[in-house]
């Protein structure tokens, strides 16, 4: 089967707050977006890569794979407004041969081959999606305006869920025919009724947003 991923790469990095894209900011010695595309070159899983850069970086973005030697990546498109709008433009990309799309933000860029290997895993039993996720441990509250907690919310059955999150091509496709919005794939996925399961995920895919995360991230290279 023809495993094919997009990393989305194409954020402005508000929160983090340089002047470049979150995706060319210095982690280590490379810029970040360096840290996924190798990973995702090296990966036996992985057969083809679509980078979706952001707007008026794509050629930063092939010179990056150039230098890396990423011999996989097949495309470099501008994303979008969104991150919905930048999977969509990346999912143009991928070519019918492909079986299975993962679908990764550059944004967590320690992904290992095992999380590759156990979101790929359950596609084969049938499931729509498959997303890692780390359940969660901390006490959740709902805090309305000025601070009050409004409520304590029951955390059983709550996971916080991470990318890769792996999809049948065909099943992924149709979820993205619309225009709906979403802040993961999965969720366009549900939204039409699919089937989506949870793996573990890695503790070590959080998502660099602030400079604190981009530190943290740093200190496990
Ligand atoms: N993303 C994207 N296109 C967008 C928005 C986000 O490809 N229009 C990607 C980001 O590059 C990142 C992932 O989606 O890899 C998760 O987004 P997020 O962490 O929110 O990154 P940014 O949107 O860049 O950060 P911020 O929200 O702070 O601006
Ligand atoms: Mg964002």
């Amino acid at each position: 089967m023809s495993v094919w991923a997009i990393l989305v790469a194409a954020g402005r990095g508000e929160r983090l707050g340089l002047d470049q894209p979150k995706a060319f900011a210095k982690l280590g010695e490379d810029p970040l977006l360096a840290e996924p595309l190798r990973r995702l070159e090296e990966s036996d899983w992985v057969d083809a890569i679509v980078v979706v850069a952001p707007p008026a970086w794509e050629e930063p973005a092939i010179l990056l794979a150039e230098e890396l030697g990423a011999g996989k990546v097949v495309s470099v498109v501008a994303g979008g407004e969104t991150r919905t709008d930048s999977v969509r433009a990346g999912l143009a990309e991928v070519r019918d041969e492909a079986v299975a799309v993962l679908v990764h933000d550059a944004a967590r860029p320690l992904v290992t081959d095992d999380v590759i290997g156990r979101v790929l895993a359950p596609l084969s039993q049938g499931w729509d999606g498959v997303v890692p996720g780390l359940a969660v441990a901390d006490t959740l509250k709902r805090v309305g305006d000025g601070g009050a907690v409004v409520e304590t919310v029951p955390r059983d059955g709550l996971w916080a869920v991470q990318t890769p999150q792996a999809f049948p091509a065909d099943v992924l496709r149709r979820a993205y025919e619309g225009d709906a919005e979403a802040t993961d794939c999965a969720a366009l996925v549900e939204g039409r009724g699919g089937r989506v399961t949870v793996v573990e995920g890695d503790a070590r895919l959080l998502k660099i947003t602030t400079p604190a995360d981009l530190e943290r991230v740093a200190s496990w290279l």
